[in-house]
């Protein structure tokens, strides 16, 4: 696994775009939709939220809650500062397995397409659980494997071929191949859910888009 912060570093200034043209449009709406599964109240924390997409939409949908975006890479968060026109999420940078907050800091922990990425997820997901109050939600949104014979094998082409001629158009294509690697090799829905309960969450709900290629999970610390 290469180092993810200098991945994410090198790649911000057109992650937004690129983005863009490999979800062909897709993630603004996912993410939309996301933010629609919960009414956020409290703290909040978007771990691994790179240029801010999520922690951006809730804080301008529920201005009155307290927002933390955390990342490792800099650049990303860089590009989040710049984005939000509410200057009041804390962007804080730092590593999902090991986090600067007290225990029960947080209402809500949101992360979309970033639990893929960590170096460990038990050890993310703990952390994760720590920093939760008592019932607090976690929300994951995440590329997950498709069971389906049909779109597995369309999915593998898009993925082996098309995000890595992407990359190579933006001159990344050692980070787009990694990050492409890494959605073909990340869990099915059913392993991540038994993943969640082995770290003490419930998992309340499992909501697909696109042929379940993207799952969302939201799971209550227990
Ligand atoms: C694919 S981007 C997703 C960004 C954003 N959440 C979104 O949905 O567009 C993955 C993010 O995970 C961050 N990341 C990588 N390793 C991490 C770790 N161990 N802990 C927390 N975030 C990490 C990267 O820096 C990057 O910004």
């Amino acid at each position: 696994m290469p180092d993810t912060k200098q991945t994410f570093d090198s790649i911000s200034r057109n992650y937004d775009l690129v983005n863009k043209i490999i979800s062909f449009g897709l993630h603004k709406r996912w993410k939309s939709n996301f933010i629609k599964l919960s009414h956020f109240t409290g703290s909040v924390i978007d771990i691994a939220t790179g240029t801010g997409d999520i922690a951006i939409e809730i804080k301008r949908k529920f201005p009155n809650t307290k927002i933390v975006g955390y990342d490792p890479s800099k650049n990303m968060l860089n590009i989040a500062k710049t984005k939000d026109s509410s200057k009041d999420i804390d962007f804080i940078e730092g590593f999902c397995e090991d986090m600067p907050f007290d225990n029960s800091s947080f209402n809500f922990a949101t992360i979309t397409f970033g639990i893929r990425n960590t170096k460990s997820i038990n050890k993310s997901l703990k952390e994760i659980h720590r920093i939760l109050k008592g019932n607090g939600t976690l929300m994951i949104m995440e590329f997950s494997k498709s069971q389906n014979f049909i779109i597995k094998n369309l999915y593998n082409v898009y993925l082996n071929y098309i995000i890595p001629f992407v990359g190579r158009i933006f001159s990344k294509y050692p980070e787009y191949k990694y990050l492409a690697t890494s959605i073909e090799s990340f869990y099915t829905k059913n392993e991540m859910n038994e993943i969640l309960r082995n770290n003490g969450f419930k998992v309340i709900k499992n909501v697909e888009y696109n042929f379940g290629l993207v799952t969302v999970y939201i799971a209550a610390k227990v």
